[in-house]
């Protein structure tokens, strides 16, 4: 068997990881290949370091672009790659333009694909990764399932039941593998404050930064925010673009900075008094963690990190926002039951499925 595991921007890193080291335990052929969509050190190779990964044995350094030229530049050079390579199997994870745009080439030379983190869905098409997950999910022969929700909404999609398979969060597989290293290197001494005395703030999606308004509008409320409790932000290139081009006054009192390593955020993530963010894995990373999180977003594509974990949507909605903080200082949230199988070995799981889906192929 031969599999190609494909990564492109940050958050495919710490889902794809776990996969990759159990397929190089296992002996299981496979060739890492890295779109480029994230080129920054600080947002791609550091993560290989903190990781473990190995180096990509392909770099495409496709880059930055319209969602056009970005999909399709992937999709070129991927296509290349797969007629070069015997794939037996495509895995791809999460939402980004990257996962879409491998498996529509994979899906189209006749490469089974294997999405990691399949069946999540916001209901939301205006977010380019909705339509990304879409995508992908109906082009994929195995569907690795994070939730509950995801597994429903799959079958509603008329999405066959033998090529979901529940196994668990791959992304949790990381967290807690590098938790305590993360910790032990007390990030939050760099930055002058104290364990659980400090918000840690996210802001990348494009309905929050893209629009100087609402972006002026957050940091309005950051800075209120900051008056409480120092806010920490590191902040995306996009975010930070913008905050640019649009003349935005971060306000002194919040302390931007440019993104972090993994293991740098990992332990201010779970040191933080809470979470405001607009990202979608930091909502499953603070239940995790059992992590306070307020999400700057109307909708969530992870409703488990609202029935079982720490989560709330609270918009950007400023009363919303101040009353989660009330309830958080004065300890009134409540505590995180941990989703099912958010075990540490999902990427065991999943590396099983893949033998076994691959046994009565005779691809051994
Ligand atoms: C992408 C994903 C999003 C994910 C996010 C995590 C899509 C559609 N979106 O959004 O789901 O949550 O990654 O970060 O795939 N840039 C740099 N350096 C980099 C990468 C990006 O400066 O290493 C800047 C560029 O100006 C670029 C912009 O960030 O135009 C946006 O990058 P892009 O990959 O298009 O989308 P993200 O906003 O990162």
């Amino acid at each position: 068997m031969f599999i190609c595991n494909v990564v492109g921007a940050r958050p495919n890193f710490m889902k794809i990881a776990p996969v990759v080291l159990e397929t190089q335990r296992r002996g299981i052929r496979q060739l890492l290949v890295h779109t480029g969509q994230h080129y920054d050190r600080q947002m791609s190779a550091v993560f290989f370091e903190e990781l473990g990964m190995p180096a990509p044995d392909i770099h495409m350094g496709i880059g930055s672009g319209s969602h056009a030229e970005q999909t399709a530049r992937i999709m070129i050079s991927f296509e290349k790659i797969c007629a070069e390579n015997a794939f037996d199997l495509v895995v791809v994870g999460g939402d980004v333009n990257s996962t879409a745009a491998c498996s529509l080439v994979a899906a189209k030379m006749g490469i089974p694909v294997a999405h990691v983190e399949a069946g999540l869905r916001s209901f939301d098409r205006t977010m380019p990764e909705e339509i990304n997950r879409i995508v992908t999910d109906h082009l994929s022969e195995l569907l690795f399932t994070t939730e509950e929700s995801a597994n429903e909404n799959l079958r509603r999609e008329g999405i066959a039941e033998e090529r979901i398979r529940f196994v668990g969060n791959c992304m949790i597989d990381t967290l807690r593998t590098h938790v305590e290293a993360a910790l032990s290197r007390s990030p939050w001494e760099e930055y002058g404050i104290e364990p659980n005395q400090y918000v840690l703030l996210t802001l990348h999606r494009p309905s929050n930064v893209d629009d100087a308004i609402k972006l002026h509008l957050l940091m309005d409320i950051m800075h209120e925010v900051s008056l409480r409790m120092p806010v920490v932000f590191p902040a995306h290139p996009r975010t930070l673009d913008r905050i640019r081009q649009g003349n935005i006054q971060v306000p002194p009192s919040v302390r931007v900075c440019e993104p972090m390593p993994y293991l740098t955020f990992l332990g201010l993530l779970a040191k933080a008094k809470c979470v405001l963010t607009d990202s979608g894995g930091i909502q499953e990373e603070t239940t995790a963690l059992n992590i306070p999180c307020l999400t700057l977003r109307e909708n969530t594509e992870r409703p488990v990190t609202l029935t079982r974990g720490t989560n709330r949507l609270v918009g950007t909605d400023v009363r919303k926002i101040n009353a989660g903080i009330d309830e958080i200082m004065a300890g009134k949230w409540p505590n995180a039951r941990q989703p099912l199988l958010w075990d540490g070995k999902a990427a065991h799981r999943i590396v099983d499925a893949v033998e076994a889906w691959a046994a009565p192929l005779n691809l051994r």
